[in-house]
Formats: structure tokens, sequence, C-alpha cells
């Protein structure tokens, strides 16, 4: 008898660049990655596979951009091969030396990801840049950790509590909400406005430069100048065939909605019981 594939449960929402870590490991072992700079930690699941590697030997050091850093990444970062810069990624990028690998996870918007970009590859024309979060909801929309600290110019009309929904450009009646940790703009699309745009735009600007995309946990990029010497080996290594492609895509739109319905459940039961406790009386 065969064993039983082992289960084990996921989350309701995949959305962790850390569940590309099988695709991304053998990147890691490559021996013209020496070091990583990871922007926008948060929990820090991908610091912590980053710091195994350095650890161990296989990269020299990893430096993380974080502007509000969890204790988990101080912890790690007690290290000194794991460097901290506690700030914004565009003041931190601009003073740091270069590295070889570059994780891009921060601030989801225009401005920001194409001046990483542009910053990155002013320090280190070689670099490979992964770029996460170029799928819905931030490849063509938006968002603003610290709209106040953007210049004027980089910043759409947005808001802090607005629902959004896949294929709906403005606000929707039941989406994903934010709920006051980042701003989303008030409409997708258009010119500059999401990640996707600003890697297309940086790609389109700077001559010489390439890059691709996968479609699943809110879609992953890879950029690289088009001479690169793992160039080949990651298109072949990373890049699903065609027909793998449509079905992923078509498997990602369907975990969206799935996920999106049962958020829209739990809007409209908070409403039904807020009602009830109303209609007895109770305070809600
Ligand atoms: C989407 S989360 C990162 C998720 C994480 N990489 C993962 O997949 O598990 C975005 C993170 O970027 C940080 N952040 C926000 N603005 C930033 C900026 N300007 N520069 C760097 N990081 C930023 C946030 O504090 C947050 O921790």
């Amino acid at each position: 008898m065969t064993n039983p594939i082992p289960y084990q449960e996921t989350p309701a929402m995949l959305y962790s660049i850390t569940e590309f870590e099988p695709l991304l490991r053998p990147l890691l072992f490559k021996p013209q990655i020496r070091s990583v700079c990871e922007i926008g930690a948060e929990n820090g699941g991908f610091s912590e596979i980053l710091w195994h590697h350095v650890e161990v030997g296989i990269l020299s050091h990893t430096t993380i951009i974080e502007p509000e850093p969890k204790d988990k990444i101080i912890e790690l970062c007690q290290d000194p091969r794991m460097i901290l810069c506690e700030g914004p990624s565009l003041s931190a990028l601009a003073d740091l030396r270069s590295h070889d690998l570059y994780i891009l996870d921060g601030d989801h918007n225009y401005h920001t990801v194409l001046n990483e970009l542009r910053l990155i590859y002013a320090s280190n024309r070689h670099a490979i840049v992964i770029a996460h979060d170029v799928g819905w909801p931030c490849g063509r929309r938006d968002q603003y950790y610290s709209p106040s600290c953007l210049p004027a110019h980089a910043i759409r009309p947005h808001s802090f509590d607005i629902a959004i929904s896949p294929g709906q450009s403005g606000a929707a009646p039941h989406g994903m909400i934010s709920a006051g940790a980042y701003a989303t703009a008030l409409e997708e699309g258009g010119k500059e406005n999401g990640v996707l745009t600003a890697i297309e735009d940086f790609i389109t600007e700077r001559q010489g430069h390439t890059f691709f995309s996968i479609p699943i946990f809110h879609g992953l990029a890879v950029i690289h100048p088009a001479d690169h010497p793992l160039g080949s080996w990651l298109y072949e290594t990373m890049v699903p065939n065609p027909a793998w492609m449509q079905i992923l895509r078509r498997l990602e739109d369907n975990r969206l909605r799935n996920w999106l319905g049962l958020i829209e459940l739990g809007q409209r039961l908070a409403v039904v019981t807020q009602n009830m406790h109303r209609s007895n009386g109770e305070v809600p």
C-alpha cells in the first residue's frame, strides 16, 4: 500500500513571498548570488529563510530594509551578517552597497517600485530582482503604507478603507479592505499605477533589461539584465509552459474569488448580527 500524502493545513489566504521558497531556493545556491537585500519583511518569513542560508555560509550577508521591523526581524539581525536598515526603501537604497539579489516586497506603488529599480540598477547593473505582488490587487493599482511620506505627484486619490474586488476598477460593495493598514488607490489601471506598470516602464526606460512573471500567489516577477549568465536558467527553472500558465492564471483567479466570497459572507454576517443586536435592544 502507498503512504498517504501528509496533510498540511494552510491559511485561508496564502499571500506571502515565502510561498515561492521552493522556486527561489535553487537561486540562492548559485555562486553568482552571495548577498541578498530584502525590502519589506513584515513577519520575517522570508527573512528567516535568508538567515538560514547566511548561517550555513551559502550567502555571505543579507540586508533587510523595513520601516517597522517586528521583534523577529530584530532578533534575526543580532547576527552581524544580517543587516537591518530601519526605514523606507528609497532612502535606504540610496546609501546601500550593492547586492547580487533583491527581493522587492515593500510599498506597492508605481513611484516606489520604479525608483527602487532605478536605485538598484544604478548601484549594480548585474543585479537580479524578484518583485512580489505584480498580479491582483497591486499589479495595476497603487497601495501606500505612508502616503504622507511620498511626494504629492506620486500619490493618486486613495482611501484607507475602500473595498476592492477583481474586475471592478473602482470601489466594490464587498471585497478586500485594508482596514487602515495601508491606503489603496480609488481607481485601478491607467498610466503610472501599480507595481507591474512600474516594472514595464522601467524595462522600457532601461534598455538591456528584461523580465518575466508567474501568475500565482498575487504574482511574482523576475527582472534581470538580458545578458545575465543566469538569464536562461531562471526562465527555464521558473516559467511554466504556456498550458500550465493558462491553468495557473485560472486557478489564481478562482482562488481570489473564493477568498473574496468568504470575506463577503463575513461582512454580510457582521451586518446581520449587528441588526439583530439592535432589534433586541442590546448594545452591539
Ligand atoms: C506585503 S508586506 C511584506 C510581506 C513579506 N515580504 C512576506 O511576503 O512575508 C510589506 C512590508 O513592507 C513594509 N514597507 C512599507 N513601506 C515600505 C517602504 N517604503 N520600504 C520598505 N518596506 C516598506 C511594511 O512595513 C510591510 O512589512
